[in-house]
Parts: structure tokens; sequence; C-alpha cells
């Protein structure tokens, strides 16, 4: 895996695509030509002392030919906020890429992605970036207002379902059943999923149930990003029925879902 850097961007544009959800695009060969699927960046959001520590944001797409890279992130708290005020022009100062990425083998012919609500962005990059013949996409949303990326979605995926939790767009209910329904006859080789841990969950008992291999993108409060501080600690498997504490930032955020231990 690539050296992370701690670098000073660009913005080259940022705009809000709905109810609080940003896209900003930032120039950065190092992240384009080197980034996989999977990886973040851990961004400085303000020079002052309103958002001390960075906040880790996934990486959504990247073009390599022009140098860019693209994160999509929702105004939740301080840090976030800061980040929305941002204009083109401005620096940004970022540490990456980080984390260990998806594993893309190009042995998985037969894939399926499936994110809920913010989970959904670091899927389009394995999307654009797998090699796979049959890509289906499952993403789930709350509601209408949050459902963002749909055209490029379609784009990417040889079948896209989306559901909301209220009804009011696509399928009525959760992510989850459709991939349910389909996990058997589809005959995946692999499953990708990033989301809130109900969803997660309910991803990872449908993968082992059925011996599907499942890696899933593990969300953690960060503090340094690298592995140094401590703070994202989760709990995985480790062989003959044990458990230890590893790092979302350093062994993740991506993990097989055989190891991943949802409390
Ligand atoms: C590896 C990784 C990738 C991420 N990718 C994205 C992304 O692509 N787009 C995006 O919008 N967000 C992403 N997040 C979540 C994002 O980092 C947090 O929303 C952000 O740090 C919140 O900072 P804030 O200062 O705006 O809010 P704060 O004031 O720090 O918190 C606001 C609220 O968000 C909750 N929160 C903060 N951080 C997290 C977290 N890591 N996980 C769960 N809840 C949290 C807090 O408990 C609080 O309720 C990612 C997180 C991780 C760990
Ligand atoms: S965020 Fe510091 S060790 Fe993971």
């Amino acid at each position: 895996m690539i050296q992370p850097k701690q670098l000073e961007d660009r913005v080259i544009s940022i705009e809000e695509l709905t109810d609080e959800i940003y896209r900003m695009t930032v120039e950065s060969e190092y992240i384009a030509g080197n980034a996989v699927a999977g990886q973040f960046v851990n961004i400085k959001c303000c020079d002052g002392t309103q958002a001390l520590l960075r906040r880790p944001i996934s990486i959504c797409s990247v073009d390599r030919c022009n140098g860019s890279y693209d994160i999509l992130f929702q105004k939740k708290g301080g840090g976030t906020g800061l980040l929305a005020l941002k204009k083109p022009g401005d620096r940004l100062d970022v540490l990456g890429p980080l984390g260990n990425g998806f594993g893309l083998d190009v042995k998985y012919g037969r894939i399926a992605v499936i994110g809920g609500g913010i989970g959904i962005f670091p899927l389009l990059f394995v999307l654009n970036e797998s090699r796979a013949v049959t890509k289906r996409a499952y993403l789930g949303f709350r509601t209408r207002k949050l459902v963002v990326l749909e055209n490029e979605f379609k784009a990417g995926s040889s079948t896209l379902e989306i559901t909301t939790d209220d009804g009011s767009y696509g399928e009525h209910g959760f992510i989850t059943d459709l991939l349910k329904r389909d996990i058997l006859s589809e005959k995946f080789d692999m499953i990708y999923a990033c989301g809130p841990t109900p969803m997660l969950r309910k991803v990872i008992e449908a993968a082992n149930e059925n011996d599907i291999r499942c890696q899933v993108s593990m969300e953690q409060r960060m503090g340094c990003g690298f592995g140094a501080c401590l703070v994202c600690a989760c709990k995985t498997h480790v062989e003959n029925g044990d458990w230890q504490y590893s790092h979302v930032c350093k062994d993740g955020p991506i993990f097989d879902s055989r190891a991943v231990l949802l409390e």
C-alpha cells in the first residue's frame, strides 16, 4: 500500500447536491494516482481551534487523467460544517490516502455493492475500479431527499436497486431485504458493504449464512487516522473463537465479514 502523505491540495469545486450533502472535487495527483477503493482522507477542517482533530472522509471517485478526486460528505457537526464553507481555490490540508481498501480481485466476476445513506460513497469507487462482468448495486436511504448519486451508480453498475425507509422513492423498505431476495440466485463472488451498523449486521448475517464472501467498511470516531492514537479500536475475531482489538484506521476500514464482531 502506498505511503500516506500530508498534502496541501486545492479545492476545485464544491456543491450542495441535496439536503446538507456536499460534493467536493480536490486537485491531487498523489491521491488520484495512488488511492484504491475503500481508502479515505483525514482532513483538517480549519486552521483555528474549532475542530482540532482531522475528520475522516472516504474517497468517492478519482479522475486519474486530470489528477483530482471527489469526496462527498454530510454536514453533521463542527468539522463537516467548516468543510462545507470551503470555496474553489482554497487549500485543503489532507492526510492520505489512508486505510487498507477493498480487495478487488479480477476473479470476482459477479459482485454486489450494498450501501446505506452516506455509506454509499466509497462503493462508487468500487464499481468504477472493479472488472467484474456483473455488478449489482443496492442503495438504501431514509427518504427521497437524501437520495444522491443515482445517475453515477446507474452508469457504474449492471443493475441498480434503491429503497427508502418511508417509501418516498424507489421500493419501500430496507435495502437488505432486496439483497436477501437475490443472494442465492445471483451467486455473488463478493459483496461489498458500507453503511450504518444495523444494516451491516444484516448484510453480514446474510453473507455468512449463505457462505458468500463479503467485505465491510467499518466506521469509528478517529483521531490520528494512521494507528498512533488508539481512538478507533474495534473488536475482531481471531482463530479459536477468541477476539482482539483492531484499528479501523490502519487494519481497516475494510474487514472481511467473518472477522467483524459487531456489538
Ligand atoms: C473511514 C471513515 C470514512 C468516512 N467517510 C465519510 C464520507 O465519505 N462522508 C461522510 O459524510 N462521512 C464520512 N465519515 C463520517 C465522518 O467522518 C463524520 O461524520 C465526521 O467526522 C463528523 O465530524 P463533525 O465535526 O462534522 O461532527 P461531530 O461534531 O464530530 O459529530 C456529529 C455527530 O456525528 C457523529 N459522528 C462523528 N464521527 C463519526 C464517525 N466516524 N462515525 C459515526 N458517527 C460519527 C457524532 O457522534 C455526532 O453525533 C467517515 C468516517 C470514517 C471513520
Ligand atoms: S485513529 Fe488513531 S489509531 Fe486509529
